[in-house]
């Protein structure tokens, strides 16, 4: 049961293999809102939920510096709203809660805030968010081990470091880049180029999910990662390799469309996630190196050019122009 608001960023184009499969069958779409009460409540009772997999969010840092109550309300409120409606709908004739349900959220790295030259995330990592987008992720990661404390709610939490591959919205570093590589527009840098992010295909952030859900305890939190961090523009310099030869274009030509820009306000210096614990307790590694995640991913934009036609109208054009004009 896939519950999707299918706002800017959402495209029920992107599950129509699924539903074509599965529709009906093993799989239903529900279009709403996870901050509606009144649905979430009913869904509940209507396919007798007994595991929630929260992927819902907003997610993107530069939209939530230039708009951050959808943040708020989204992952803050959003998250509260299934939080509770799975402990009204889990609760037991003598008012306990069922254990043999589960409610896994799913989070970010970027609530650890961010590291300099040396050191990783852990577990125990204090939080220190620095954006409207992680604070609303912090906050919404606290409510969620709230409940599991507080109500005992069956809870696990994963936060993963920054995600690459097939269908994901070009507002993200590596689709926006190969986008605008393939239409020859200019490759936006911010500041020096030198963040570094901690990059894990999607498929491997799906796998340990999974994991977790099977395996992991109640309470329990985990994080995720590559164990691949790259300076944005050494990532960028691979890609425009890996992109030119793909799309017979000039590499040269390509890198002369890199543009430095004005930095991203408060831009977290550097991720990099310990995912020691996934791999030792729950047997959990990445499957996909990051040249085969690239060319994968790479491979997809080339030949899903509809699903890109789709996505570049409507809403989302309208706020890119509107707030970066350039792109
Ligand atoms: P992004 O994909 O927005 O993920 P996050 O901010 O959650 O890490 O950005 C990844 C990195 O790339 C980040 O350091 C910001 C940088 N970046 C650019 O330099 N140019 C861009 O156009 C974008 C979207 C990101």
């Amino acid at each position: 049961i896939n519950l999707d608001a299918l706002t800017y960023a959402g495209n029920a184009a992107s599950l129509a293999d699924i539903e074509r499969q599965f529709g009906g069958s093993r799989y239903f779409f529900e279009h709403g809102d996870i901050c509606d009460r009144a649905l979430v409540v009913s869904l509940f009772e209507k396919y007798e939920i007994d595991t929630v997999v929260h992927f819902a969010a907003e997610s993107h840092v530069d939209r939530s510096i230039l708009g951050p109550e959808a943040f708020v309300k989204t992952n803050v409120m959003g998250t509260f709203t299934l939080l509770d409606a799975a402990r009204a709908a889990w609760k037991t004739a003598d008012g306990a809660l069922r254990q043999d349900v589960l409610f896994h959220h799913i989070s970010t790295d970027e609530v650890y805030g961010s590291l300099g030259a040396t050191g990783y995330f852990t577990e125990t990592t204090p939080y220190d968010p620095r954006s409207p987008y992680s604070a609303s992720k912090a906050s919404s990661d606290h409510l969620a081990m709230a409940y599991a404390h507080t109500y005992g709610l069956p809870v696990t939490l994963s936060n993963c470091s920054n995600n690459y591959g097939p269908y994901q919205f070009p507002e993200k570093l590596i689709p926006l880049m190969i986008l605008n590589m393939l239409e020859g527009k200019p490759l936006p840098v911010y500041g020096d180029g030198k963040n570094i992010r901690d990059w894990v295909y999607v498929e491997d952030h799906n796998n340990a999910v999974w994991a977790i859900m099977q395996k992991s305890v109640s309470g329990e939190k985990w994080n995720i990662g590559g164990e691949n961090e790259w300076e944005n523009i050494t990532l960028l310099q691979s890609l425009i390799d890996i992109v030119s030869e793909k799309a017979k274009l000039d590499p040269e030509k390509v890198r002369g469309t890199i543009t430095y820009v004005t930095d991203r306000p408060g831009h977290d210096r550097r991720y990099a996630i310990d995912c020691g614990k996934l791999k030792r307790e729950l047997g959990w590694k990445q499957g996909v190196s990051f040249a085969e995640g690239l060319e994968r991913t790479v491979d997809w934009y080339l030949g899903n050019t509809a699903w890109v036609e789709g996505i570049r109208s409507g809403e989302y054009q309208s706020w890119i122009k509107q707030n970066y004009g350039m792109r």
